[in-house]
Formats: C-alpha cells, sequence, structure tokens
C-alpha cells in the first residue's frame, strides 16, 4: 500500500448474510484482534455470529480498505424478548430504575452488537462512519450496546455521537467484567 492509500478514508459497504458468510474468517480475526482476545476466541464466537445473521432486523456494514480487504465491521439486529442479552439488560434496568425504565429502553431498540475496526486502520473515522451509517438504517426509536467499562477508544466515540448511560458498572451473567450499557434515541443528533 502507498503513503497515500494508507492514509485514505474506508470504503463502506452494506454487507449481506451471505457477504458475511463469505467473509466470516476474515471478519472474526479482525474482531479478535480488534479486542485482544486470544486467538481461539473465533472459533468459539463463528456460530453465535451466524446466528445472528438470521434475527429480525439483522444489518451489517463493512468497511474495506484500498486492497479490498476488511478494515472495520458493524452489525446488529432488532432486540427483543427471549434473547439473552436483551432479558440481561431488562433484569438490571428493572432492578436499578424499575419497570418504567425498562420498557423506555427495551420495547424498540436496536441492538449495537458489534463494532470494530483493524488496529492499522483505526483513527481515521472510519469507526464513526460504521457506527453512523448502521444506525441510519435503523427503524427502532433507540439504540442500545455494551462495552467493557472504560476510558476507552470505544467509549470515546459512543459519547462523541450522543451516547447516554443506560447501566454502568454492570456484570451480565458469567462474564467478570464491568461493562456500561449506553443508549441514545434514533435518529442520531
Ligand atoms: C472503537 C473503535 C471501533 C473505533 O474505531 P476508529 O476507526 O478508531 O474510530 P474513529 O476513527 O471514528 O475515531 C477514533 C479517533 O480518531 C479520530 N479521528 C477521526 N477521524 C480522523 C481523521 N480524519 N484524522 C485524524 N483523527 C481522526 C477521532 O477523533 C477519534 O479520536 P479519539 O480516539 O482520541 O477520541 C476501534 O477503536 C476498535 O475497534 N476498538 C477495539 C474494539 C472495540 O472496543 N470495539 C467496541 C466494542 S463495544
Amino acid at each position: 500500500m502507498t503513503a497515500a492509500e494508507s492514509s485514505s478514508p474506508d470504503r463502506l459497504a452494506e454487507l449481506s448474510a451471505q457477504d458475511l458468510r463469505a467473509r466470516l474468517s476474515e471478519a472474526l480475526d479482525l474482531y479478535v484482534t480488534a479486542m485482544r482476545y486470544p486467538k481461539g476466541t473465533a472459533e468459539q464466537r463463528a456460530p453465535m455470529w451466524l446466528a445472528h445473521m438470521m434475527r429480525t432486523g439483522w444489518r451489517c456494514i463493512g468497511a474495506f480498505d484500498p486492497n479490498g480487504n476488511l478494515a472495520g465491521i458493524a452489525y446488529g439486529y432488532r432486540g427483543s424478548p427471549g434473547q439473552w442479552w436483551h432479558e440481561q439488560v431488562r433484569r438490571g434496568l428493572i432492578e436499578r430504575s424499575g419497570p418504567a425504565a425498562a420498557d423506555q429502553w427495551t420495547l424498540d431498540y436496536f441492538e449495537l452488537t458489534e463494532l470494530h475496526v483493524r488496529p492499522d486502520r483505526q483513527g481515521r473515522g472510519t469507526g464513526e462512519n460504521l457506527l453512523r451509517a448502521l444506525l441510519a438504517g435503523a427503524t427502532e426509536g433507540r439504540v442500545l450496546l455494551s462495552t467493557p467499562e472504560g476510558p476507552s477508544r470505544a467509549w470515546r466515540l459512543y459519547r462523541r455521537v450522543g451516547f447516554v448511560d443506560v447501566l454502568r458498572d454492570y456484570q451480565f451473567s458469567g462474564d467478570p467484567r464491568l461493562f456500561g450499557v449506553l443508549g441514545a434515541t434514533l435518529p442520531l443528533a
């Protein structure tokens, strides 16, 4: 890649489930690298990503570097009762803020499930462009996501585009880490 190419913006494209299946190992490698997870995590997560593609409202945006390789990925779907993450977030909201707050956030929302940019392509706007492109196509009134407690580049990005605290220092069942659950009304400001 030339110096001009390496500093040029990444091209965004909406990916169908078929497109993502064809690039699944590349996408999972990117995810594991961006999150600094151990190598075996990719195989462990593959069935989950494949199952997510079948969910109502699933949409995915890919970012491509000048060589046509995947530089970033964002996907999500409509959050619904019975989904593990949905039930976990509702439980937390009911415990801490009551059923009205739980309803306000969880009756009509898009779950931003994954957002990752390859480390060598970070810091040029790709993450924010992916996030905005994905959410521009959502039909729900709100968006929710969870991210490990910061500070991190992800937190700065979410704050920059207007996400507010929904749950802080929250523990999902079976995961010792603390997470923030953040939300915003759609469309983003
Ligand atoms: C979080 C993440 C997706 C953000 O992606 P990104 O492409 O780096 O995001 P952006 O480029 O939009 O913004 C990152 C920084 O670049 C800056 N930036 C944006 N466009 C720029 C440009 N043209 N020139 C210089 N800097 C720029 C932003 O101001 C921002 O600065 P900051 O980090 O100091 O706040 C990425 O860092 C990542 O994959 N992290 C690891 C995985 C992760 O945490 N995912 C989220 C889990 S929920």
